[in-house]
This record gives C-alpha cells, sequence and structure tokens, in this order.
C-alpha cells in the first residue's frame, strides 16, 4: 500500500522543537499524522488507543512497546524508534506480528562518546562539587586555596577499561588515547579493536582506573556488573555509564561508593527512569548524575530524527529500512 491512501501514523512525541521545518514534514506530506502533544508522555493505555489504526508508530524509549501493545495494533506494519538501543520493545513479539523495527544507530555515537568523556572528566575531577563550592558560598578568604582543596585524579596516564567496543565504546577509546590514557577494552565478540589492548572482563575489571560501559542491554548484559564485579574492580576506580541502568547494580553500586572501594562514578543512564527519589544513589557519595541526555546535542537529536522518519517511510513503502532492528 502506499502513501497516496493517506494511511496512519502516530508520533508518540512532538519533535518539532527539532528544527524548522520539522523533522516530521516529509511524514506528514504522504499520511495522515497524529502526533501526542501532551504535556507528559502517553501511559500504555493511550499509546494503545493512538496507535490502533495506524500502520506505522514512531515511538521513543520511554513507550514500552510490548505483546499487549502489538495486539491492540492489527494494522501496524512499521515501529521507528528514536534511539540506537531497543530494550524498550519486545523483539520478539514485533517479529511474530510481523512488524519490521528500524533504530537510530550511527548518529549519535560522537555525541554520546563526548557525554561519556566529560562524565568521567567531572567525576575524576569533581566538578559538580566545586561548582557547588563556590556557589554555596564555601570559597572564602579564609580557603582562597589550599593544597588539598577538592583533590581528584588524573586522567592523563590513567588506565580506561571499555566495557563493550560497538560504536560508542570505540569513539570513547580514541578520545581516551588523545588525552593519553592506556586502553584495555572486552567485548562479548571478542572483537579486536587497533590502540584498545583486549583483555577479558576480569583484568579489565582488575587494571582500569576508569571503567566505561557500552553495551545494549539485554539477557546477557542485564546486571553484568553486579556486587561481585564491583568488588572486583581495583580500589579507587571510577566508573562510568552512558549506556543502559539495567547493567549495573545499583544498590551494589551506592554501597562501593560508601565504602569508598570505588573512587567516584558517573551515572547518565538508570534502572528506572526517572530516578526514583528514595534511590540509594541519591544518598552515595562521589557520585555525578545526569537525566540520560547521551544524545542530547541540537544537531543529534535533529538527525535522530530525520533517520527515524527515514525508517518509518521506507518501511511503510515496503523498502528496506536505512536502519532495522538486525
Ligand atoms: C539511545 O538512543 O538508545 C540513547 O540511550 C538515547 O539517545
Amino acid at each position: 500500500m502506499t502513501g497516496s491512501v493517506r494511511e496512519r501514523v502516530f508520533v508518540s512525541r512532538s519533535l518539532d522543537a527539532l528544527g524548522d521545518p520539522s523533522p516530521l514534514q516529509p511524514l506528514r506530506d504522504a499520511y495522515r499524522v497524529d502526533v501526542w502533544e501532551g504535556p507528559r508522555p502517553p501511559s500504555a493505555a493511550e499509546l494503545r488507543l493512538r496507535a490502533a489504526p495506524c500502520a506505522g508508530v514512531l515511538c521513543l524509549l520511554t513507550d514500552r512497546i510490548d505483546g499487549e501493545f502489538l495486539e491492540a495494533c492489527p494494522s501496524l506494519r512499521v515501529l521507528s524508534s528514536l534511539s540506537v538501543g531497543v530494550d524498550h520493545i519486545d523483539l520478539a513479539a514485533a517479529a511474530r506480528a510481523g512488524v519490521c523495527v528500524g533504530h537510530t544507530p550511527g548518529v549519535l555515537t560522537e555525541t554520546t562518546a563526548d557525554l561519556a568523556f566529560a562524565l568521567l572528566l567531572a567525576a575524576a575531577r569533581r566538578l559538580p562539587e566545586a561548582e557547588r563550592f563556590v556557589r554555596e558560598g564555601r570559597w572564602t578568604r579564609e580557603r582562597r586555596w589550599e593544597p588539598d582543596l577538592l583533590l581528584g585524579r588524573d586522567v592523563h596516564g590513567a588506565v580506561l577499561g571499555v566495557v563493550g567496543l560497538g560504536a560508542i565504546g570505540r569513539a570513547l577509546a580514541r578520545r581516551a588515547r588523545g588525552f593519553g590514557m592506556r586502553v584495555l577494552g572486552w567485548t562479548p565478540s571478542g572483537r579486536a579493536v587497533e590502540g584498545v589492548e583486549g583483555v577479558d572482563l576480569e583484568s579489565l575489571l582488575a587494571r582500569s582506573d576508569f571503567l566505561s560501559i557500552h553495551l545494549a542491554l539485554g539477557e546477557r548484559s542485564r546486571g553484568l556488573i553486579g556486587r561481585a564485579e564491583l568488588a572486583a574492580c581495583k580500589p579507587g576506580a571510577i566508573l562510568v555509564n552512558t549506556a543502559r541502568g539495567g547493567i549495573v547494580d545499583e544498590t551494589a553500586l551506592a554501597e562501593a561508593l560508601e565504602r569508598g572501594h570505588l573512587a567516584a562514578a558517573a551515572l547518565d543512564v538508570f534502572e528506572r527512569e526517572p530516578l526514583d527519589p528514595s534511590s540509594p544513589l541519591l544518598r552515595a557519595p562521589n557520585l555525578v548524575l545526569t537525566p540520560h541526555i547521551g544524545s542530547a546535542s541540537v544537531a543529534t537529536r535533529r538527525r535522530m530524527a530525520e533517520l527515524a522518519v527515514a525508517n518509518l517511510l521506507a518501511g511503510l513503502r515496503g523498502d528496506p529500512m536505512p536502519h532495522p532492528v538486525a
């Protein structure tokens, strides 16, 4: 079926703020586009209701696409996620329902690696704490410059362990080498990467001054960095996670920070987002927190939107999507 019969498409959040013309314009030119304009994301029931009559859906990583959703959408042929991660989608159920799924890898690689390195530097040099120190008026004449004020860790000359050597992990490794770090890497596929010393996970944990997680969340990576792995980290190591919260045991991480076994951590992603006010992470010392902004640059979010739209258009035409989920 072609776009000329004006099939329906549902977009689960307005993307108009991502630039003019709106990245949704090519969709609007060919389909009847219904955009969720609510002040908060749609609930699961609202998502099902609005997507039910549609041939295509453009969703976000906050939309749960499960068997119940797919059953409620019998006309659905194409699902396009504005994300590289697809752990919010039941891929097996989508395949059974004959729904093609697209995502947005590649375009966010460098931007996400930038944030991972920014977090690494922020945690190493205690930037949020230092900023609070100035703003809260604690930088006084009496404490103008102290030999031991806000001492952090050197990044240059340190060992970085990259967990997951996909595109983002490799982009982080390039940045780290530019900062004079030595880079170790472990990836489930055992892939060799130039400039990265491939090691097993155990040695990576034991040898790294900084660890950065770059795996997709799936059955094998869920809880990969648990209590035992954190205990196996080099004392004083610093952990960065910009991948998915479910990979790291948050309670064990909070305890490792409390005990001082880890010197610091920086997290952009959490098991549950937004972070629950009762999370032990909010009370843990030396922890830098950001609200899942790895890909949040103006240019990258626009490119992600354009790619999500291109996936949807191609899939609805019956053409191969630029980036189908493998
Ligand atoms: C993704 O795309 O999966 C990131 O987590 C958000 O940009």
